[in-house]
């Protein structure tokens, strides 16, 4: 009976290793290729997050994504272009107005929705008539794309509901051993993730803030889009579901004016001057230490996931002034404090 426990533990340690595959990180994009049009999985990078990135045209590979990120299927999915044009043959029109918001932003940041015809397969927007296109601005991301005859599918690199990631080591933590290539693109550098627009009744509006901001579109088309995510219940995008991109330690939101005792089992996420004399302490992080939004944006999920790891009690995290990209990290704080 000793004996048969002792063997049956060996064979499954063994199945449990043959089916675990063998996660590779590096620059080979022959290699991304190959895996995209077998049909298999790739983590790439982007300059917002790393996306876990299938054939868009192939439903068989889009599935796994869906599978293995544990996102629920009415979750649509971002398709990544190397350029405007190729778009033209996925959509039935590219209005005007969004087209001219594309020469100015792309490649870069923002994410377009566009009536879809019907070379897009469902799964890719989840039954939706709009799909969510982009063209990113990561040079290593760029030279796949090209080099590629159809689009990528690509959401964040994270488990469903949390923590996008930014480094390969993020991605990691979640799919080591799960998928068998990640493309290493060092940090992304805009750190959160595209900003979603589009059409309604002519009127540009914002489904999702992020990388590129309310006033720099603002300025672009004369003026100030709706948020439609504020008050819009219904989770047109994910990034309107409250609970997205929570970390597993319960955190709070902490203001200058809290004249609270810092806590050494809490950790801390700090924007502020009036909180630098607490730069020396170790459970103390600064999104930036001169007011940088944009440097601000590059840190908050690093930080989050570094604070993460360290399984403080609780993290507190300060809100940005609610303008420019410090709306943009004001959402995805609010939205890690919801839960
Ligand atoms: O920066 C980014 O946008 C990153 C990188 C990898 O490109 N991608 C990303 O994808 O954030 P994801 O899937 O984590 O979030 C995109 C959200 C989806 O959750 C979905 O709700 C919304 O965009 N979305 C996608 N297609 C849509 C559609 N057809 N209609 C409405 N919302 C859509
Ligand atoms: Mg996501």
């Amino acid at each position: 009976m000793k004996n048969f426990n002792y063997s049956s533990l060996i064979l499954i340690f063994s199945l449990i290793n043959f089916v675990r595959m063998k996660t590779e990180v590096g620059r080979d994009i022959t290699k991304v290729k190959q895996l995209l049009e077998n049909g298999e999985l790739a983590v790439v990078p982007t300059e917002t997050v790393y996306g876990l990135a299938a054939n868009g045209l192939d439903s068989n590979a889009i599935e796994k994504i869906f599978q293995l990120k544990n996102r629920p299927k009415n979750n649509p999915l971002i398709l990544h272009f190397s350029n405007k044009n190729d778009i033209l043959s996925y959509v039935k029109e590219f209005p005007e107005v969004l087209s001219k918001i594309a020469d100015q932003f792309w490649p870069g940041p923002l994410t377009i929705l566009l009536p879809k015809n019907n070379k897009v397969p469902n799964i890719v927007t989840s039954g939706l008539s709009r799909v969510a296109v982009r063209v990113p601005k990561k040079k290593i991301l760029m030279s796949l794309l090209n080099e590629i005859n159809f689009p990528l599918a690509a959401p964040s690199a994270n488990l469903y509901g949390k923590i996008s990631p930014t480094t390969v080591a993020h991605v990691q933590k979640y799919f080591d051993g799960k998928i068998s290539y990640i493309l290493d693109g060092d940090e992304c550098e805009a750190g959160i993730e595209s900003t979603i627009i589009g059409l309604e009744n002519n009127k540009v509006v914002i489904y999702r803030s992020g990388s590129t901001s309310q006033e720099l579109i603002a300025e672009q088309i004369g003026y100030i889009p709706e948020n439609k995510f504020i008050e819009n219940n219904t989770p047109l995008a994910s990034g309107m579901v409250p609970y997205h991109y929570a970390p597993e330690t319960p955190c709070y939101i902490m203001n200058a004016e809290f004249k609270v005792e810092l806590n050494d089992r809490f950790g801390y996420i700090f924007f502020s001057k009036p909180f630098y004399k607490y730069k020396n302490l170790p459970n103390v992080h600064f999104l930036s230490m001169n007011e940088n939004y944009e440097e601000a944006a590059s840190k908050l999920y690093q930080i989050m996931h570094l604070l993460d790891d360290l399984n403080f009690e609780k993290i507190f995290i300060e809100l940005l002034p609610d303008e420019e990209i410090g709306k943009a990290v004001n959402d995805k704080i609010r939205k890690a404090t919801a839960k």
